[in-house]
């Protein structure tokens, strides 16, 4: 599986338990907490969803997506929706096991394969959960896409063409993170809105007698592209421990690609290593491949400090919650903010070593 855009659209048109029409009614129903009708509308796709066969595996995600809205619902107002529709269980388990996925809905369920326009799936309706759901649609799938170009360049040459170009790719498509997280700064107040309106949808659910967290936006793969550019090859052990608990909420095919490139050289060893090599005999383009991963950090830097500015303008000592809906604690967003900035000063120092006048 792979969030490319045919894959995302194919999974958001599907509505396999003719869903449409009653999701629609989800926010009014959320807002009159009339836990009836939503115990009728998680029975009502349970069954449907034991009838249907569900056999493609874009139907399977459109299953999980449509009974995941009625999870959170649940949670809102502090219900455990599988003591309401124990039927709904089994049902989760399967799909779950039959998408190598967590047996609830995640952040791609919410952001990537929900529809957009009126179709979309959403708690509360208002203009501000549609700005947060298409960040972390727009944030998950860009994230991919560069973390897919930096893998190529563990068989490259720092100094060559190739190697240039698909940083620069990759750095193009990571330009989405900085540009979408200044859209939520933008539109979503962080205390009023997400922290008192939407916060409460996303708590963990209780499935098999585990929980599970629901659809966090620190589920979105940014943990590929810190291995990958930096930090695969650089122990810092809450750093570690955060990639860990977040990797189980992603597709399958991350985790592989996470684990098999744990502990190999990353993006800046690889750079910092030919650059302090070459010295002030750097060619053009290993200088100009040094740039291009100090601007992808700079946006990951960028991308980080306005994303810490809302975690703390959310989690106050006012609010109701003080963990994130993936579990952390929201100092965890600093350290990763003080961890990539190092690396960034790490390469700045090699790079300007190797970019000063010639002798
Ligand atoms: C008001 C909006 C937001 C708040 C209050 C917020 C809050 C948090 C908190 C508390 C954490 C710690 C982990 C946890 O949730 O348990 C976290 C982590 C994270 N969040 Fe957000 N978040 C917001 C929006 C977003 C958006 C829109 C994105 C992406 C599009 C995002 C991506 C991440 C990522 C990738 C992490 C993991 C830490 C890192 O890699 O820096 N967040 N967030």
């Amino acid at each position: 599986m792979q969030l490319t855009d045919s894959f995302c659209a194919e999974v958001a048109a599907a509505d396999p338990l003719g869903a449409d029409g009653l999701l629609a009614t989800l926010p009014e129903v959320n807002e009159r907490a009339d836990l009836g009708r939503l115990g009728d509308i998680l029975a009502q796709l349970t069954e449907t969803a034991g009838r249907v066969g569900l056999e493609s595996t874009s139907d399977r995600l459109a299953a999980v997506r449509d009974i995941g809205m009625t999870l959170g619902s649940f949670k809102r107002y502090g219900v455990e929706p599988l003591t309401v529709v124990p039927g709904a269980e089994q049902l989760l388990l399967r799909l779950g096991a039959q998408t190598a996925m967590v047996p609830r809905d995640t952040v791609l369920h919410y952001g990537a394969w929900n529809p957009r326009g009126p179709r979309q799936r959403m708690y509360t309706g208002a203009a501000e959960e549609d700005v947060l759901i298409h960040s972390v649609r727009a944030g998950a799938m860009a994230i991919e896409r560069s973390a897919l170009g930096l893998a190529e360049l563990a068989h490259l040459d720092p100094a060559g063409a190739e190697y240039l170009a698909v940083l620069q790719r990759a750095a193009e498509d990571f330009a989405v993170l900085p540009a979408q997280i200044g859209l939520v700064a933008e539109k979503v107040p962080p205390a009023e809105f997400f922290m008192l309106r939407l916060r409460p949808y996303m708590e963990d659910v209780l499935v098999n007698g585990r929980s599970y967290y629901g659809p966090a936006a620190a589920h979105v793969p940014l943990y590929l592209i810190d291995h990958l550019l930096w930090s695969s090859d650089r122990v810092d052990p809450e750093h570690v421990a955060l990639h860990q608990e977040l990797m189980d909420y992603g597709l399958p095919e991350w985790i592989r690609l996470y684990r098999k490139r744990q502990g190999s050289e990353s993006v800046v060893t690889q750079v910092v290593r030919a650059l302090l090599a070459a010295r002030r005999e750097a060619s053009a383009e290993l200088l100009a491949a040094g740039r291009a991963v100090g601007e992808l950090l700079r946006a990951l830097v960028v991308f980080r400090g306005r994303h810490l500015r809302l975690v703390r303008d959310s989690y106050t000592v006012d609010s109701p919650y003080t963990a994130g809906s993936a579990g952390a604690a929201p100092e965890v967003v600093k350290l990763v903010l003080d961890l990539t900035r190092a690396c960034e000063r790490q390469l700045a120092g090699s790079l300007s070593s190797a970019d000063g006048p010639r002798p």
